[in-house]
């Protein structure tokens, strides 16, 4: 066999204008290193689906030879299967979704483990009841009607899976009115009702970005019991828990706004080091109190900027290391020169008392210093 992989792609590059959703459904596998996990998973997904109408896309980011281990499977297997290989892995599991959402040529897109975790055997049971009730979003739950979670490990995975389930519904309690499992990762959309360009998932909760942002028109579920992973281990780290929180906070209130949340984050995280290094050398070295402050600033205003740099502007680190670094402890300082005489003028012209005018100047400050930072010094 030349091997059907091959020639699939060959045609749905030759006809992928005309057959644009002229196939009933697409598969989309995000695999990272599961070559494990290949032959089974296509066994159990052989003997459910049909062999014409149906296409199979994997989106692959391994560093394995995964890539290989499909290509070597789909030279004999009855329905086409087309691998899609990233080098860089722009953006994870989402990103990879995505890409694979893109490829899809299927009326209907299911997108599901590779793992088996999620049991092939429910994949047909989607696309009826999206096509026996209309639906534009089919969702494999875990919490409703008969399903479960036997493959979360032990009771500290539960724990954490069930609280960030009830908190993401809390935070999006309209959208998710009818959505038992938003974090779900087996689901099947009516490609119709997509926005691909909509889409801009942070991480692994695809189908919450894609609930929130293409605000599907009927949403119905099927209950399935996730499983023990079959083969190798879960990619997710405690990264992928802070990248979560960070897709939460950008989806509720947008990206600049979570921008300004975590620069208030980090303001307020050096008063810690602030005070610390106002103790030590007003204290401990008997350094006088306004020397001192003035370092126990510079103390804070570096510690700031570590942050800043590191945690919030990573991917807009324009300028070199220098240049960031005596432009942010200029705004720093900088910051002083504003708040003193605005201090004063609130204390001394309008009559505000000092504590409520401290206040009053160190927001003003805030606002100023972030504009300057996210137009100026890590401008997009
Ligand atoms: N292409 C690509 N790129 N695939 C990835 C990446 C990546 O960076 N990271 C993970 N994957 C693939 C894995 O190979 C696997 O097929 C699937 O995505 C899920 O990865 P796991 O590492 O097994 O995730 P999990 O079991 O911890 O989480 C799954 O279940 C959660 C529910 O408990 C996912 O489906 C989550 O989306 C889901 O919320
Ligand atoms: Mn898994």
């Amino acid at each position: 066999a030349v091997g059907q992989a091959r020639v699939s792609r060959m045609a749905g590059a030759i006809g992928q204008v005309q057959v644009a959703t002229a196939l009933r459904q697409t598969i989309v596998i995000p695999t990272f290193n599961e070559r494990g996990n290949i032959g089974a998973l296509l066994d159990r997904l052989a003997a459910v689906l049909p062999e014409s109408d149906t296409e199979i896309v994997f989106v692959d980011d391994s560093t394995d030879d995964t890539p290989d281990v499909i290509r070597a499977a789909a030279s004999t297997f009855p329905i086409p299967i087309t691998v899609h290989h990233r080098e860089h892995g722009a953006g994870g599991l989402g990103g990879a979704v995505v890409e694979g959402m893109r490829l899809a040529r299927g009326a209907w897109i299911v997108v599901m483990d590779a793992d088996l975790q999620h049991p092939p055997e429910v994949v047909p049971d989607l696309i009826a009841a999206g096509l026996r009730d209309g639906a534009d979003l089919v969702i494999g739950t875990r919490y409703a009607g008969g399903g479960a979670k036997d493959g979360l490990s032990d009771g500290y995975r539960k724990l954490i899976s069930g609280g960030s389930t009830l908190f993401t519904k809390l935070l999006f309690r309209n959208t998710l009115l009818q959505v038992s499992d938003p974090m779900s990762g087996l689901f099947a959309v009516r490609t119709s009702s997509l926005q691909v360009d909509e889409l801009r998932p942070l991480g692994y909760k695809v189908l919450l970005e894609l609930v929130v942002r293409n605000r599907p028109g009927r949403i119905v579920e099927v209950p399935y019991t996730f499983q023990p992973r079959h083969a190798g281990e879960s990619k997710s780290t405690m990264a992928e828990g802070v990248r979560f929180l960070k897709h939460l906070a950008i989806l509720r209130v947008g990206a600049a706004r979570t921008r300004m949340l975590a620069f208030a984050l980090i303001g307020l995280s050096g008063l810690l080091p602030n005070q610390l290094a106002l103790w030590l050398l007003a204290h401990v070295a008997g350094v006088h109190y306004l020397p001192a402050a003035v370092l126990a600033n510079l103390v804070a205003v570096g510690w700031n900027f570590a942050l800043t740099d590191t945690l919030l502007y990573r991917n807009r680190r324009h300028r070199s290391l220098a240049g960031r670094m005596s432009r942010f402890f200029v705004l720093g300082n900088a910051d002083l020169l504003l708040r003193i005489p605005l201090l004063a003028l609130l204390v001394d012209g309008a009559h505000v008392g000092v504590l409520i005018a401290n206040l009053m100047t160190l927001v003003t400050s805030f606002v100023v210093r972030f504009g300057i930072l996210d137009k100026v010094i890590y401008r997009a």
